[in-house]
């Protein structure tokens, strides 16, 4: 054994024998001059501690109460797809002006508020989902997902890097609208981190159907928006990712309906109203990138947004497939009326969205608890 070893070995031991010295337990004998008797030994067994911590994540079982779920994550086994085997050597930087390249890399950092979030906001979901013994399948669906998140965000850092070297913020602006992406995106991040702050205690907060209800919203978002972009853009290496991670994010968007399918009608009209609330709060941070950010909750300078307009004029002219505000606007409103129709056969409200002409509930926002993510 080496030095290093036993020094671990030794102190992990006494580490466990301080904290059970009041229950007088031996330490078990190294030597054995003939084999254990498993008679005796069983009447001289002590019961073990009592695991006091309520946030333990040992699995103690493996059941699985929504099949459904399980079914689907058999199915996502293999994403079919790979960020690495993308054809980013039809990506020539050169072909673009620097304006475009600039506008380009802009709106993938853009989508990184949501989409390269991902990988830690389910690797914590699926930490809590440790932590409080949900069923197997529900464990096993939030590390599909983060697994399909780390595929996401490598396809923003590739486009962001190729398109500018140690981008997002690593690199010096030569033109005045490159300046502009630049300050719009360190706008963007200050308003990634507050979101990043409030998930970490919503996360604790709400139970699971709660927090699948959020994600449920971002889902529908992601797969809304996914599908515009693969339409419209005629970049091969792009469309070809969003084509791949529409297809993932139809996945999340099953995984969040099986469950809810389940838990939808057995939730008490308090709950029922927390999803209303969370709707809201879902609508106003998504509407970051389906449509337009609320100020609600996003802290912007009034540069912001004709920044963004012009950065948009020049993805669009150099192929990327950005919808216009207008289009923007009815393709949120289609997928938010969709998802409307999911949920109120169930007896939950919908809130009012008057930025996109949605009728419903007049319910107050809590910038601390926004959930939902792609
Ligand atoms: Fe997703
Ligand atoms: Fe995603």
């Amino acid at each position: 054994m080496s030095a290093q070893k036993q020094t671990t070995n030794s102190q992990s031991k006494s580490a466990t024998r301080a904290s059970i010295s009041e229950s007088s337990i031996q330490p078990a004998p190294s030597r054995h001059t003939e084999m254990p008797n498993p008679e005796k030994l069983i009447l001289d067994t002590q019961s073990a501690p009592a695991i006091s911590e309520r946030l333990n994540i040992f699995p103690f079982d493996w059941r699985v109460e929504t099949p459904r779920l399980m079914e689907i994550y058999d199915s996502s086994r293999d994403p079919g797809w790979s960020p690495a085997k993308l054809p980013w050597d039809t990506l020539d930087p050169e072909s673009f002006t620097l304006d475009q390249r600039y506008a380009i890399a802009y709106w993938f950092a853009l989508l990184s508020v949501f989409d390269a979030s991902g990988p830690a906001v389910f690797a914590r979901a699926m930490i809590h989902a440790y932590e409080t013994h949900e069923e197997d399948a529900i464990r096993k669906c939030f590390f599909s997902v983060t697994r399909d998140e780390m595929n996401h965000e490598e396809v923003c850092g590739r486009a962001i890097t190729t398109l500018t070297p140690n981008g997002p913020l690593g690199y010096e602006p030569q033109t005045l609208l490159g300046k502009l992406a630049r300050n719009n995106i360190e706008w963007l991040y200050h308003n990634g981190a507050r979101y990043w702050r409030g998930y970490k205690k919503a996360v604790e907060t709400y139970p699971m159907a709660i927090l699948f209800s959020s994600f449920l919203f971002g889902e529908v978002a992601s797969s809304t928006l996914f599908h515009s972009m693969y339409e419209r853009t005629t970049i091969p290496v792009f469309k070809e990712a969003f084509k791949n991670i529409g297809r993932d994010e139809g996945r999340h968007l099953s995984f969040c309906l099986a469950l809810l399918k389940e838990v939808l009608p057995k939730m008490s009209e308090e709950e029922k109203m927390t999803v209303t609330r969370q709707f809201r709060a879902g609508f106003i941070f998504l509407s970051g990138i389906l449509y337009e950010p609320p100020a609600e909750f996003w802290q912007l300078p009034e540069t912001f947004l004709p920044a963004q307009r012009l950065l948009e004029e020049h993805s669009r002219a150099a192929g990327f497939g950005i919808l216009t505000h207008e289009e923007r606007r009815e393709n949120w409103r289609t997928a938010v009326v969709r998802l409307k129709t999911i949920v109120e056969p169930h007896g939950v409200k919908f809130p009012a969205l008057p930025e996109i002409d949605v009728d419903g509930e007049d319910v107050a926002f809590d910038a601390d608890k926004i959930v939902p993510i792609f």
